[in-house]
Parts: C-alpha cells; structure tokens; sequence
C-alpha cells in the first residue's frame, strides 16, 4: 500500500514566536533557492536540535510566476497569482512574491537563528519582499484585543482541510497559503466602544463567546460548500509592530487545501455579501500586502525534482492576476517590487 506523503510542518501548533520572509528570486538565482529549499529540513534540525522545547520549524511556499523557474514538474493544480481585489471601500492589493519562508518557534531567538541562516545562504539569489517578526501577544490576542485563532480545525479535520490529497495525486500531502500582512489604526478602534468592536468580530472581548451576527467578520468567514458543511482553512495569524514607529498589525496567514476557500473568504471581506457590504474589520485595518503560494510536502523537498532546461520555463505559467501590481512602499519590504505574477 502507498505510504502518504508526509506533509511540511503546515500543522504546527501556534507558536510564540514566528517570522515572516517574502521573496522573489533574482534572475540567475534559481538554482541556490534550489539548494536552500533542499537543505531547509537538515538546516532546521540543525538549529532546533539543541533546543527541542522550542519546536522550531520552517515551511517552505512557492510562488506561481516561481514554479516553472524552479521545477521540471507539472504545476499544482491551483496554483495562481493571488488575485486583488477592489471593493467599494477597501482594496486587496496583489503584492510579489516567489518564495514563503514561514518559520515558528516558542523562542524568537530560533527563529531569527534560522532566518539568519537561510538568508545567508540566499544572498545575491533574492530579493527580499517583505519581512515581519510576529510575537505572541498576551492571552493569543490580535492587536485588535480579540482572541485569535478559537475557530481553527485540529487533528484529522486540520489535515482534512489543509493538505492536498487525491484530487491532484501529484501533489498530495501539499498545501495552498495566502499571506497578507494588514497594519491597524488603533487610535480609530480603541475609541469605539467595546460592544460595537464584539459586534464587528462576532466574539465577545473578555470571555471570546460568539455572538449571533451575520455581518460579523466571524459569519463573513463562515464558508460552506455544496453541501451546506463548514470549509476550514488553518489560520496562524501573528501580531507584529513598532510602538515607537506607531505600527500595528495582523500577519494573516491562512493554509487551505485549495485557495478557493481563503479566496471566497476574501471576497466576502472586500466585496461583501448579502449581509453586510465589507468586513468593518477593514474600516480599521488595511491590507499591504497579499501573495498566494503552494507549499510542496516534505517528501517533495526531500527528492526535489529536477530544474528546467535553461529557457524552457518561459510561457508555462498563468498570466498575472488582472490588476495585480507593485507594492506601495512599506518602509521595512526593502528590495526592487516585480510583478505580482
Ligand atoms: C475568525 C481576527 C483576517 C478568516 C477571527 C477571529 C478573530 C479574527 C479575532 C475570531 C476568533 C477565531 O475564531 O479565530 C482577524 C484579524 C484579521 C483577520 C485581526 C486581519 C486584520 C482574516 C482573513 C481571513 C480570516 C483575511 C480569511 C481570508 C477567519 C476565519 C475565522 C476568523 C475563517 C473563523 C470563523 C469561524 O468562526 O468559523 N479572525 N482576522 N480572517 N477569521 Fe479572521
């Protein structure tokens, strides 16, 4: 009997510690991202051995414009560009993006270890997009106040709803994620009052009890398929920010068997629905950012296959997502913006 493919550490539990790396691959860097994708589990037990209480961990996403500039191998089924959208009041900008370094650890010291190392390895390959530290903040509350993360699946319904299993048997064992990092005016939440803040998630502040409403960010992301069942994704959002540069915000970050989930959940944040026009999260957050990716299985990695012919991969991937574009400047995504394809 075929064993399955044994998953990244997609499934990780949440973490105190996590950092955030998007990358684009220079042109002519292709085979060290190769070779850093390869190494990344020895690089990860290397680190984190001394250390088994900090349960380091390091999963890996590749970009749609990515796939065929790295591997001579069919694309996974739902690999694209993450696609922007323009709603009547708020924007999800497409931002670039070829590599998802996503590392966790109870200790930030680890993680910035294992960073470090990767980034030493990737000098001159890449082009650094976007890097954020995100810390555990009080009782696993967002900057908004609230719990985060109370609705997310575990055990056999997380892998049920995370990981790709017979529908692209290539792929098997892989996950999708959407990143967008969001920045928070805090001075316009904290001057609402705490019931209408409850009324925007959908949970109660102090005691995280759900609320009945269908205009909540919570029944907003509330997805179900055909046949009327729930749709998971595995949210391991972080806070992040600066209190002396006045930042604030919510690294969102959302693993799903197929982007159609996170996506639908996206358009009823930005567009709305038939209850509510947007997500009143957005009227005090904003989305900077916004990358999809696919994150291979571990036994992908461990056995990469082999990299194009030189030339080969141009005109395989999808075309840009419509509207997608440069990033607006954050002051701490340093590197040349490319096109979010
Ligand atoms: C629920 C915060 C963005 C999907 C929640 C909850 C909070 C929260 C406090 C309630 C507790 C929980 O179940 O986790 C935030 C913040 C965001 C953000 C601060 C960024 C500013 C997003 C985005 C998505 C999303 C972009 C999807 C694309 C969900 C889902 C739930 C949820 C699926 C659970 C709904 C349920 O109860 O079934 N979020 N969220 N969130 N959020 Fe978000």
């Amino acid at each position: 009997m075929a064993t399955e493919p044994e998953p990244q550490s997609v499934l990780s539990p949440l973490t105190s510690a996590a950092i955030f790396l998007v990358l684009t691959v220079e042109d002519g860097g292709e085979q060290t991202a190769r070779e850093l994708l390869a190494d990344l589990p020895g690089l990860t037990r290397a680190i984190g051995f001394g250390a088994p209480d900090g349960r380091l961990s390091c999963v890996a996403g590749v970009g749609s414009a990515a796939w065929d500039r790295l591997f001579a191998f069919p694309r996974p089924a739902d690999l694209h560009p993450f696609t922007p959208l323009e709603g009547t009041r708020h924007r999800a900008p497409a931002t670039p993006g070829d590599l998802l370094l996503h590392l966790r650890a109870t200790r930030p010291d680890l993680c910035f270890a294992l960073a470090t190392e990767i980034m030493k390895r990737l000098r001159g390959a890449v082009a650094v997009q976007d890097e954020v530290q995100g810390f555990k903040y009080l009782d696993v509350r967002d900057l908004l106040g609230f719990v985060d993360g109370t609705e997310n699946p575990v055990g056999p319904a997380a892998r049920q709803a995370v990981l790709v299993g017979a529908e692209d048997p290539e792929h098997a064992g892989g996950s999708y994620v959407i990143v967008q990092k969001y920045l928070h005016d805090l001075d316009a939440w904290n001057a609402l009052p705490v019931e209408a803040q409850e009324r925007i998630i959908g949970r109660t502040k102090a005691t995280n009890i759900e609320l009945d409403a269908d205009d909540s960010h919570v029944a907003l992301n509330t997805v179900t398929g055909p046949d009327g069942e729930e749709q998971d994704i595995l949210r391991d959002n972080m806070p992040f920010g600066s209190p002396g540069r006045g930042e604030f915000g919510t690294y969102f970050i959302g693993y799903a068997r197929t982007p159609d989930v996170t996506e639908q959940m996206l358009r009823n944040m930005f567009l709305g629905t038939s209850a509510a026009s947007h997500d009143r999260i957005l009227d005090f957050s904003t989305a900077v950012t916004g990358t999809l990716f696919y994150v291979p299985s571990a036994d992908f990695l461990d056995d990469l296959p082999d990299a194009p012919a030189r030339g080969s991969a141009v005109g395989t991937a999808p075309p840009p997502a419509a509207g997608s574009g440069p990033v607006p400047a954050q002051a701490d995504a340093p590197g040349p913006a490319r096109p979010a394809s």
